[in-house]
C-alpha cells in the first residue's frame, strides 16, 4: 500500500542568519561556509517554540488537503529539538489545529525523522481500516542546542517546519529504514539538566564523554564519512525492493546537510546533480525538516509534479538513515 500527499505546508521563522552574520560572535567568513557547506542563510526561531512552528505548518498542510481536522487519525512530529521532554509535541499540535479524533506521538530520528515518520504513518493507515489521514509534521529548532561556540558547527544549522497531510492509496510506495547505534557519540546532545550530574572524570565512560553538556557535539569528519555512504546504500537497498534503477526515478531528495555530501552521494551513486533538489543555500541543516521543505518548495515551484517517482533519503545522528521512493 502506498500513500497520496493530499497537501504540504511549511513555516520558517522570520528572523535569518546569513553567513556574515556569525562574524559577529565567531572567526569564519562567508566564502568559507559556502564552500565547505553550499549554505549562505538559514532561518533561525527568535519567539516561536518549536511546536509553533510545526502548528502553523499543519495549519497550512491542513488547508491545502482540503480536508477537515476531525478526519485526521494520526499525528505524528518528527523532531530532535523538542520543547518538552513530555508531553509529546505531537499532542501539543494535535490540540493546536483541531485534529481532536488523532493518535499523537513523536519520533525522533534525528535528520531521517521524516522519512521514519512518513513510513511509520502509512504502516498506520495500512493497519487501520478507520484511519482515514495522517498529519506528519517535521518540526526543528536546532539554534537551541547549537553550541555557538564551535564554529565547524554551529554555521551548519536553521530552524523550520514541513508538514504533511496523506491519505493511503495504490501508488509506489518503498522504503529502508536502518540505524547504526556504534556511531551515536559522533552526533549528540544531552538532555538538558542531566548534563551537570556527569562526571567526566569517573572510570564510567557511556560513550558520550566528550560532550558533557546539552550543547550539539559533532565529529563532523565520522558524519561526513557516514553520510556520503548511507545515501547511495539506501537507495540501493529501496531499488533492490522495488526492481526500479536510478535512472527511473525523476528526482532525489537528500538530507540537506552539506552540498558537499550531496555531490559526492550524487557520484557515488553515479546520477548528475540535476536530478538532486538542494535548498542548502536559503535553510541550512534544518534536521528533519529539510526533506520536507525541499519537498515543499519544489511542489510549489512546479518542478515537481503529480506522477512522478522521488527517492527520499535521509541521514543524521542516531547515526540514523533510510529512503522512500514514492510516487508523487
Ligand atoms: N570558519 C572558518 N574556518 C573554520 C570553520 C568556520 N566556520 N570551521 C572550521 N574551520 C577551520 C578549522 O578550525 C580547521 O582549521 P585548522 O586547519 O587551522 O585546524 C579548518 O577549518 C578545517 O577544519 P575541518 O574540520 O577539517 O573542516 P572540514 O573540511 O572537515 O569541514 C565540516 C567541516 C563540518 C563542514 C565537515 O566536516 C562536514 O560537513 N561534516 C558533516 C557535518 C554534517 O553534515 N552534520 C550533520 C549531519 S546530519
Amino acid at each position: 500500500m502506498g500513500i497520496n500527499i493530499l497537501g504540504l505546508g511549511k513555516y520558517v521563522p522570520e528572523q535569518v542568519l546569513t553567513n556574515d552574520d556569525f562574524k559577529r560572535f565567531i572567526d569564519t567568513d562567508d566564502e568559507w561556509i559556502r564552500t565547505r557547506t553550499g549554505i549562505c542563510e538559514r532561518h533561525m526561531a527568535g519567539w516561536e517554540p518549536t511546536w509553533y512552528m510545526g502548528k502553523e505548518a499543519s495549519l497550512v498542510a491542513i488547508k491545502k488537503a482540503g480536508i477537515s481536522p476531525e478526519d485526521i487519525g494520526l499525528v505524528i512530529s518528527c523532531t530532535a529539538t523538542s520543547d518538552f521532554h513530555t508531553p509529546s509535541m505531537a499532542s501539543v499540535i494535535q490540540h493546536e489545529t483541531g485534529a481532536v479524533n488523532a493518535c499523537a506521538f513523536d519520533i525522533n530520528a534525528a535528520c531521517t525523522g521524516f522519512i521514519y515518520g512518513l513510513d511509520t504513518a502509512r504502516r498506520f493507515l495500512e493497519t487501520d481500516e478507520s484511519m482515514k489521514y495522517a498529519l506528519v509534521v517535521a518540526n526543528e529548532s536546532l539554534s537551541r542546542f547549537v553550541d555557538f561556540k564551535d564554529r565547524a558547527s554551529c554555521i551548519l544549522f536553521g530552524d523550520g517546519a514541513c508538514a504533511c497531510v496523506i491519505e493511503k492509496s495504490d501508488k509506489l510506495f518503498a522504503s529502508h529504514l536502518a540505524s547504526d547505534g556504534s556511531g551515536a557519540g559522533y552526533l549528540c546532545a544531552r538532555a538538558l539538566d542531566v548534563a551537570p550530574e556527569v562526571k567526566i572524570d569517573k572510570d564510567f565512560d557511556d560513550g558520550f564523554t566528550k560532550n558533557p553538556l546539552h550543547k550539539l557535539y559533532q565529529n563532523g569528519k565520522e558524519v561526513y564519512k557516514f553520510a556520503v555512504n548511507a545515501l547511495p546504500e539506501s537507495f540501493e537497498r529501496i531499488s533492490e525492493k522495488t526492481g526500479l534503477t536510478k535512472d527511473e526515478i525523476d528526482w532525489f531528495i537528500p538530507h540537506q546537510a552539506n552540498i558537499r555530501i550531496i555531490e559526492t552521494a550524487s557520484k557515488k551513486l553515479g546520477v548528475l546533480m540535476d536530478k538532486f533538489i538542494v535548498t542548502i543555500d536559503h535553510y541550512g541543516n534544518t534536521s528533519s525538516a529539510s526533506i520536507p521543505l525541499a519537498l515543499e518548495e519544489s511542489v510549489e515551484k512546479g518542478i515537481i509534479k503529480r506522477g512522478q517517482k522521488i527517492a527520499l533519503i535521509g541521514f543524521g545522528a542516531g547515526l540514523t538513515y533510510g529512503g522512500i521512493v514514492l510516487e508523487y
